[in-house]
C-alpha cells in the first residue's frame, strides 16, 4: 500500500518525483476517451523504469498461444490489445545535452488529473547536469468531444541560462508489447508521408492486418513566431520525425504543441485513412489547443452532470469516487458495439486488453444509470454479434445444435484463455451474460431489446446449459461437473451453488423472455424460431424439468449454500485466524495449498444472492453472509463491492464502509501493490455500486426506482446523480433527510424506504421515517 496520492475533490496529485513510483503513476494519470488511450509516459526521454503503453480501442494482434501443456479445445492465440505508436514523443537536447529526468536532478515536480475538466498537467524544474535548470509545464488530453483527437502543450523556460535547443518531435511506432509471447514486434509499417499539414505514420498488425495512422502536426512558437522544422534525412523504419534548433533566451519560454489523430481501417476504407487524418489533423489545429480544451472541459462537464457523485465531509472518498468514475468514461463511452471494457482499459497490457464477464456482472449498472440507454445497450449487442463464435466456441468443446459458450476472454468472440480449469469450466459467464439482458430490461423497460437481439442469445446459452449438466441417479436430480466458480481458489468442483443457480434461472428465463416475444410480436417470434430451430414443445420441456430439478447444494446444519459438494470437507479455518505474513494468498502459498483451502478469493455464493436477491429472506443472507465473508479473502478486486452491498441491505453500516474503502481507493493507493500494471477498471464499477446500490440502497423493482439510504458515519452527506427511463434523479443522503431532486415534468412515484413517494420536478425531502418533510 502507498499514501503518496494527494487527497482533492476535483484533482488527483502527485508532488515529487520518485522513480520507483513512476509506472504506478503511469497507470493513476492514464488518459483515454473510448476510441484511445494512453499511460502517463513522459513525453520528453526518459531512460527509467516505464512502461510505455498507446492503445487503439478494438485493434488486437493475435498472439500465439504459449502453455506448457496443450489440451484439445484450447485456443490457438490470445488477441491483445496492441501498444500502439507512441504520438507524443519529443527529444529535447539543451547545448548538446538531453533532458531526461532520469538524469536530472528534479525539483517542483508535480503531476496533476484535472478530472472536471479531462486533463493531465505535469510540472517541473530539472537541472541537467551541466547545471541548467528548465522549468516544463506540459498538458495533454484526449478529447471526449472528437474521440479521434488527442492534444498535447509542452512549454519549456529555460531558468538560469541561454543556449541552443535543439528538438525532434516524433512519432514512434517501433514499439512492442511487454507481454508478446514470442518478443516479436507487432506492427509493420505501411507507409509514411509528411508535408505542411503534419507527418502520418500508418502501421499495419501482422495477422490481423488493422491499419492505424497516426497522424501528428506538431508547431513550435518562440516570442509567438513559428519555428520552422526540418523533415529528419535519415528515415527509420516505423519511426517519423521532424527537428528543429532554437536559441533560448534564460527565462524566455518555448510552446510546443502536438495536436495527434489515430484512426483505424476499422472505421475508415484504408485508402481514405490519410485523407481522413489529414482532415481530422487540420480540423482541430484550426481550433487551436485551448479552444479544443474548452471544448474538452464542456463535455466532461456534460459527463459529471450525468453521473456525479458527491461525498461531503471526506475529501479522500470523493476524490476517490471521482477517478472511479472518470477511469470509467474515459474507457468506455458506448458508441461502438464492436469494443467493450477490458479490466485495464488504456491503462496497461494486463489481461490483454479483452473482454471479461466482468462488463456485465459489474459494469452495466454503472452505465445504466450514467450514461443514455444506448451506451448499455451496445454492450449488450456485442455479446449478440458474437453468438455466432460463442456457438462456434461450444462446439469445439462438443455441444450441439445451437449450444453456445460465450469465451471467458474475447476480443471478437473467440475464445482466447488458455488455462483449462478457467476455459473449460469458468462457464458462469454465460449466466452473467443473460442476466445483464435481465437487469438492462429490468432498469430501461426496453423490452424490445428480447426480440432484436436478446432472445437468440438466451436461447443459445439455455441450450448450454442443458447439455452441460447431467441427471444424477444418485441425487435425483441433475447436477453439473467440474466447474469452477467466480472463486478461482477452486477448480473442477462438482455443483458450484452459483453455476447451478444461475443454469435453472437462465432456463427459466430463456423461456420467459420466449412467451414475451411470442405475445407482443408474434411474426418476430416465429422468424426466431425457425432461425435458431427452436423445438419449442420439446426444448422447452427439458429446460422446465431441469431448472425446476437442479442440485443446489445446502447445509441444514448451519443452513447455509453450499458453493459445492466437497466444501465442507475442506479444513475450516476462518480468515481471521490466518496470521498476516501469509497474506495475500497468492503470493505466499503455493497454488496447491489454496486450492484445498477453504478460502474464497471473491464473491461466489454470494454473488448469486446478490443478482436475486428478491429470492432470500433476510436471516438466509445473514446466515450466508456470515458465514462465506468470513471465509474470503478478496483476492481479487471485483470481491468487496459485493460484499459491501450485501452489508448495507443487513443494515451492517461499518462493514459495508470497511467493504467499501477496500475499492474506492484500491489504484489511489496501490492496495495489492499492482497499479503499475494497469488500474482495476472494471472493479471501478464495483465501487459504484457500493455507493448507489450499498449506502443508496438503490433498486429498480416493478418497473419503480427503489432506495433504501444510509448515511456512512464517516461522511456529512453523500448525492449521487442517475438517469432512469428519461428522467435524471439526484439523491442526497444526509444525517436527517433523504432529499430527491428530479427533473421529471410528470407526478412520479419512487419507493423510499419501501414506501411509494410522489415527486414532480423540484425537490422532494424525506425523512428516515419516511414522512415527506
Ligand atoms: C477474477 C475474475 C475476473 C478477472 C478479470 C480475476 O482475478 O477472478 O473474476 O474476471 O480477474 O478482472
Amino acid at each position: 500500500m502507498k499514501n503518496y496520492i494527494q487527497a482533492e475533490e476535483w484533482n488527483i496529485i502527485e508532488s515529487g518525483f520518485d522513480p520507483h513510483l513512476n509506472k504506478i503513476s503511469e497507470s493513476i494519470f492514464s488518459l483515454g476517451n473510448g476510441r484511445m488511450g494512453q499511460r502517463a509516459n513522459f513525453e520528453e526521454t526518459y531512460s527509467g523504469e516505464s512502461l510505455q503503453g498507446n492503445y487503439v480501442a478494438g485493434v488486437y494482434y493475435p498472439d500465439k498461444t504459449r502453455v506448457g501443456w496443450w489440451k484439445n479445445g484450447y485456443p490457438e492465440y490470445f488477441a491483445k490489445v496492441l501498444n500502439a505508436a507512441d504520438w507524443m514523443g519529443l527529444e529535447l537536447k539543451l547545448d548538446g545535452e538531453l533532458l531526461d529526468l532520469s538524469l536530472c536532478k528534479v525539483t517542483a515536480f508535480q503531476r496533476v488529473l484535472h478530472m472536471k475538466e479531462g486533463y493531465l498537467e505535469r510540472t517541473f524544474t530539472a537541472e541537467l547536469a551541466s547545471g541548467k535548470q528548465v522549468q516544463v509545464k506540459a498538458r495533454r488530453f484526449f478529447s471526449i468531444a472528437n474521440d479521434e483527437i488527442a492534444a498535447l502543450h509542452y512549454q519549456l523556460i529555460p531558468l538560469n541560462f541561454s543556449g541552443k535547443l535543439d528538438l525532434t518531435a516524433f512519432i514512434n511506432g517501433d514499439v512492442k508489447n511487454q507481454d508478446s509471447n514470442y518478443e516479436e514486434k507487432f506492427w509493420d509499417e505501411v507507409s509514411r508521408t509528411q508535408d505542411e499539414s503534419g507527418s502520418y505514420l500508418t502501421l499495419r498488425t501482422k495477422k490481423t492486418a488493422f491499419d492505424v495512422i497516426t497522424g501528428v502536426k506538431t508547431v513550435v512558437l518562440q516570442n509567438s513566431k513559428t519555428v520552422q522544422l526540418t523533415l529528419d534525412k535519415l528515415p527509420r523504419e516505423k519511426f517519423l520525425s521532424e527537428s528543429g534548433s532554437v536559441e533560448l533566451t534564460r527565462n524566455e519560454g518555448i510552446d510546443i504543441y502536438k495536436i495527434a489523430t489515430n484512426l483505424s481501417s476499422q472505421n475508415y476504407a484504408t485508402a481514405d485513412l490519410l485523407a481522413q487524418a489529414k482532415k481530422t489533423v487540420q480540423a482541430a489545429m484550426a481550433k487551436g489547443f485551448d479552444e479544443l480544451l474548452k471544448e474538452q472541459a464542456a463535455a466532461w462537464a456534460n459527463k459529471w452532470q450525468e453521473g456525479d457523485i458527491i461525498i461531503e465531509g471526506d475529501v479522500a472518498a470523493q476524490q476517490a469516487i471521482r477517478f472511479n468514475i472518470f477511469q470509467l468514461n474515459q474507457t468506455y463511452t458506448g458508441k461502438d458495439a464492436r469494443l467493450n471494457i477490458g479490466p485495464k482499459g488504456f491503462t496497461g497490457e494486463k489481461y490483454g486488453g479483452s473482454t471479461y464477464w466482468d462488463t456485465e456482472a459489474y459494469c452495466i449498472p454503472f452505465y445504466l444509470s450514467t450514461a443514455p440507454q444506448e451506451v448499455s445497450k451496445n454492450l449488450l449487442v456485442y455479446r449478440y454479434k458474437h453468438l455466432g463464435k460463442a456457438i462456434e466456441n461450444a462446439e469445439k468443446l462438443g455441444f450441439t445444435k445451437g449450444a453456445a459458450l460465450y469465451p471467458m476472454v474475447t476480443m471478437n468472440g473467440e475464445e482466447c484463455h488458455n488455462e483449462w480449469e478457467i476455459t473449460f469450466e469458468e462457464i458462469h459467464r454465460n449466466g452473467a451474460i443473460a442476466f445483464a439482458i435481465f437487469n438492462y430490461i429490468r432498469y430501461t423497460g426496453d423490452a424490445s431489446y428480447l426480440k432484436e437481439y436478446g432472445l437468440e442469445v438466451l436461447i443459445g446459452i439455455a441450450r448450454f446449459w442443458k447439455q452441460r449438466v447431467n441427471w444424477s441417479a444418485d441425487k435425483k436430480q441433475y447436477v453439473m461437473l467440474g466447474v469452477t466458480g467466480p472463486n478461482e481458489y477452486e477448480n473442477n468442483i462438482n455443483n458450484n451453488w452459483y453455476t447451478n443457480t444461475l443454469a435453472g434461472w437462465c432456463l427459466k428465463y430463456a423461456m420467459e423472455a420466449a412467451e414475451i416475444v411470442k405475445e407482443e410480436d408474434p411474426e418476430q417470434y416465429q422468424q426466431i424460431v425457425a432461425k435458431t430451430s427452436l423445438a419449442e414443445e420439446k426444448e422447452f420441456a427439458d429446460w422446465k424439468e431441469i431448472s425446476a430439478n437442479i442440485y443446489l447444494p445446502y447445509d441444514e446444519e448451519q443452513g447455509v449454500f453450499l458453493q459445492q459438494d466437497g466444501y465442507l470437507d475442506k479444513e475450516q479455518i476462518l480468515v481471521k485466524d490466518l496470521p498476516a505474513s501469509e497474506r495475500p494468498l497468492n503470493q505466499k502459498w503455493s497454488w496447491d495449498r489454496i486450492l484445498r483451502s477453504c478460502y474464497i478469493k471473491q464473491a461466489d455464493v454470494l454473488q448469486g444472492m446478490y443478482f436475486f436477491e428478491d429470492d432470500y429472506d433476510l436471516e438466509s443472507l445473514r446466515r450466508n453472509f456470515d458465514f462465506y465473508e468470513s471465509r474470503t479473502v478478496h483476492e481479487s478486486s471485483l470481491s468487496p463491492c459485493v460484499h459491501s452491498i450485501l452489508a448495507a441491505k443487513l443494515n451492517d453500516g461499518d462493514r459495508a464502509y470497511e467493504f467499501y474503502l477496500r475499492t474506492a481507493r484500491l489504484d489511489l493507493d496501490d492496495y495489492n501493490n499492482d497499479t503499475e500494471d494497469g488500474l482495476h477498471i472494471t472493479s471501478m464499477a464495483g465501487t459504484w455500486m457500493s455507493i448507489v446500490e450499498g449506502f443508496g440502497g438503490m433498486r429498480v423493482k416493478n418497473d419503480t426506482l427503489c432506495f433504501n439510504p444510509f448515511l456512512p458515519e464517516q461522511w456529512t452527506s453523500f448525492a449521487f446523480t442517475i438517469g432512469f427511463r428519461g428522467n435524471q434523479f439526484t439523491i442526497k443522503v444526509t444525517k436527517d433527510e433523504i432529499m430527491i431532486n428530479t427533473t421529471t415534468k410528470e407526478l412520479l412515484h419512487i419507493n423510499i424506504f419501501n414506501k411509494l413517494q410522489p415527486v414532480q420536478a423540484g425537490e422532494t425531502v424525506i425523512n428516515y421515517r419516511g414522512l415527506l418533510v
